[in-house]
């Protein structure tokens, strides 16, 4: 797969949620993107940062020749606090698209199950995921109503959707987990993004029964490109079989790593 690096121009960047900025790129590396899932190592725009920042692309439209990313900015002191400060004409250096991502289903059942700023990537998954046919069933929980995104896009596409908020201010109270245990078939596939705890839920739910369980799993990058072992996750098989997220991921089958 073609790996880029480019100058893309900041088409546009707005605040969405509370601290999460959607931000849409234009560029040639575009025309690159081809599996949901996969992410863009973007370079900070302040020379004290040399590490590059890895985030999820959210959608691309190769047509507009545009791609959107949604983060969620750190400290004042962080990289994307920067990088939130970019507007339309500024460029972007990037680096990308890097990794594996989500290997989309046909015709079937399927449950896409996320969690916070882990929702992003699970929309064009999810628009490619209805082009194929598949009946998609959507699970997203939120810390609170302040930081829920992309509702309106994902019922757009005609899904089935619950949502969940941890304090109640929307949705269901609670945990996304408990949305899972409330559904009453079994998927022939299950796709999630999100933190640790809600991946290893997924995992325990459904990894032995559902044969294809695919997880986006974050992990500190370096490279970003598979030359450093900054990113390793443990695999079954021991310390010698070692993944590298960066490269290897960061979407993985559950029973491939160990969470
Ligand atoms: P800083 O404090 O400036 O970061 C300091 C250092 O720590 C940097 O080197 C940074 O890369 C590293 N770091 C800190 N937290 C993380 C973390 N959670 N993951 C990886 N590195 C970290 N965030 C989003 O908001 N939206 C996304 O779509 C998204 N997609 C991601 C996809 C992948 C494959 C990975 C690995 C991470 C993704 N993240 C995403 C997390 C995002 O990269 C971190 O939030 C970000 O690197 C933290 O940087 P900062 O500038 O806010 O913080
Ligand atoms: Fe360097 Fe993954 S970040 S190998």
């Amino acid at each position: 797969m073609a790996k880029l690096k480019e100058m893309m121009t900041v088409v546009s960047q707005r605040e969405i949620a509370r601290d999460i900025f959607e931000l849409v790129l234009s560029g040639e590396l575009v025309q690159a993107m081809n599996q949901p899932g996969r992410f863009l190592n973007l370079a900070v725009p302040n020379p004290a940062q040399l590490l590059r920042r890895p985030i999820s692309i959210s959608s691309w439209d190769k047509k507009a020749g545009t791609c959107t990313l949604i983060y969620r900015i750190g400290s004042d002191q962080s990289g994307t606090y920067e990088l939130s400060k970019l507007g339309a004409g500024d460029t972007a250096d990037v680096l990308g698209p890097l990794g594996h991502g989500f290997e989309v289903t046909e015709n079937q059942e399927v449950l896409v199950v996320g969690g916070g700023i882990g929702v992003p990537p699970l929309y064009e998954l999810t628009k490619q995921l209805i082009e194929k046919r598949n009946q998609v069933t959507v699970l997203l929980g939120f810390a609170s109503k302040a930081v829920k995104i992309l509702e309106k896009e994902f019922l757009d596409l005609g899904v089935t959707m619950k949502i969940a908020t941890d304090d109640g201010s929307y949705g269901e109270h609670g945990h996304v987990g408990l949305l899972m245990d409330a559904l009453n078939f079994t998927p022939d596939a299950v796709f999630s993004c999100g933190a640790p705890l809600m991946l290893q839920a997924v995992a325990k739910k459904y990894s032995d029964t559902v044969a294809n369980v695919q997880l986006s799993m974050e992990a500190r990058m370096a490279c970003g490109i598979g030359a450093c072992y900054a990113c390793v996750v443990h695999t079954p098989e021991g310390p010698a079989a070692a993944k590298k997220v960066c490269e290897d991921g960061p979407v993985f089958q559950s029973k491939e790593v160990v969470l």
